[in-house]
């Protein structure tokens, strides 16, 4: 292995995995798609999904990195001369998400804002959130929050990735957990009789709904679950291989792996319990039908609901939520930068810096989608999209699932998933899922993961 920055030890590790993982999906996307999906139902299948197919495509990723001890293109590289493609595929899905993540942090800085400045009437108001992205002053948020990432990644992988995670996460943690306790204490008194509480809330995030249930639901909700799992895990994409590649020999990679599941999982799941009764207690059942302005137009208004406690919570919201984004968009830019130095054998510091200009404008480019860049796109799952949603489309439904059929093709048939287990039990370390894992990435990966990549690109639909 080539001597270069790593990860101290273990828990250096698996703090900056996690909080690669645990980003604005967990916070957003899992609670939405768990209201939509049948509460309970939902929750059922994606804690399946997660210790099988999660656990097996995180595994893959992170044995890769620590055994090549490189980043993606070189990675798949060194493994097969022939798969030298996959690497470049693979590393061509930070590069897309890279232009738009820092977008999305820039909305949750302003947020942050509002709430610190006593803004919160404002930011609850209807028209408060497309106004701010359709204005151009939003660009300003969004370059902020890349100069910080660039900054952080600037430091290195001691200095900078595992000190800013080893110091967020713990914190972000504390504050889901307390708000999520405090979200099932709310009350409301509709004034005719009836009184809706957190712990009612609790029960419909909690409670399967079977109503409706057919095969073809049943399907939607697996499909809905895969495709959330990927993204929260940010696998498929080389970020994990590039964390995996600082990962010192001694550490033990199983537990590992099953911290970062059990954080990323856990943090998700507490997302919910935090947002699903708040919304349920304030807007009812209909509430929660918000879909993606989940959490930037419904959750204002719900802190807006709670008087003065409102304006802290959702300070403490926003600011937890910036946390849980900093550290995915640090992963991202990270993976980028780890193959841009094996490419060009260019330095960090240099490097990070011609990235961070390259990224400023890019991300300047999508912030301005909504203002002067605006477009409309018809996606080919049936949805109109503007320039940040085509690159989201791009990176997640269309390379995400092409790229874990073809790794999983690449390593259960070509490498052979000894390899990987090779890896995994290094040192005499024991991998306890190892006939799991066998059977995942041979039989049953490739399969899912065709189904997933035609299902997103609306192939499916066409059949
Ligand atoms: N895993 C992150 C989340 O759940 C999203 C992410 C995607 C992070 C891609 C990095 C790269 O929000």
């Amino acid at each position: 292995m080539k001597k270069k920055g790593g990860f101290t030890g273990q828990l250096g590790f698996v703090f900056a995995a996690a909080g690669s993982a645990v980003g604005v999906g967990n916070l957003w996307r899992f609670p939405y798609l768990a209201a939509k999906d049948g509460g309970g139902v939902f929750l059922i299948i994606y804690l399946v999904l997660i210790v099988t197919v999660g656990f097996s495509l995180l595994t893959t990723d992170i044995a890769i990195g620590r055994k090549t001890g490189m980043s993606a293109i070189h990675a798949y590289e060194s493994m097969n001369k022939k798969w030298k493609f996959l690497g470049v595929i693979t590393f061509l899905v930070p590069v897309v998400i890279m232009t738009y993540y820092a977008v999305i942090g820039g909305w949750i800085l302003k947020y942050m804002l509002m709430f610190l400045m006593g803004g919160t009437k404002e930011a609850a108001s209807d028209t408060f959130f497309t106004g701010f992205i359709t204005s151009t002053s939003s660009v300003q948020f969004a370059l902020i929050f890349m100069l910080i990432t660039a900054l952080v990644v600037y430091n290195g992988v001691e200095k900078g990735i595992e000190r800013v995670s080893k110091i967020m996460m713990p914190i972000l943690l504390v504050m889901v957990i307390a708000i999520a306790i405090y979200s099932l204490t709310l009350k409301n008194d509709l004034g005719d009789g009836t009184i809706r509480t957190g712990l009612d809330g609790l029960r419909v995030y909690l409670t399967p709904d079977f109503t409706g249930m057919s095969i073809g639901r049943f399907l939607q909700i697996s499909l809905d679950a895969m495709s959330q799992l990927f993204f929260s895990l940010s696998v498929s994409m080389g970020i994990m291989i590039t964390y995996g590649s600082y990962v010192k020999k001694d550490v033990d990679l199983g537990r590992s792996i099953s911290m970062i599941e059990c954080m990323d999982t856990g943090v998700a799941l507490l997302a919910g319990m935090m947002i699903i009764p708040a919304i349920y207690v304030f807007s009812g059942v209909e509430g929660m039908a918000a879909g993606p302005g989940l959490m930037f137009i419904s959750l204002p208004k719900v802190f807006d609901c709670m008087c003065a406690a409102g304006r802290i919570i959702g300070l403490v919201f926003f600011i937890l939520a910036g946390f849980a984004a900093l550290t995915s968009c640090i992963s991202v830019l990270e993976s980028i930068t780890a193959n841009f130095m094996e490419i060009f054998h260019w330095e960090r510091k240099k490097t990070t810096g011609i990235l961070s200009v390259i990224y400023l404008a890019a991300t300047a480019v999508i912030a301005l989608g909504y203002s002067i860049f605006y477009v409309e796109v018809l996606l080919p799952n049936g949805s109109t999209g503007q320039l940040l949603d085509i690159m989201d489309y791009i990176s997640n439904s269309f390379m995400m699932p092409f790229i874990a059929f073809l790794t999983s093709i690449f390593i259960g048939w070509i490498i052979k998933p000894t390899w990987i287990a090779e890896e995994m039990e290094y040192g005499g370390r024991k991998f306890h899922r190892k006939q799991l894992y066998n059977v995942m990435v041979r039989y049953i990966l490739p399969v899912i993961m065709l189904i997933l990549f035609l299902q997103s690109t609306g192939i499916l639909n066409m059949l």
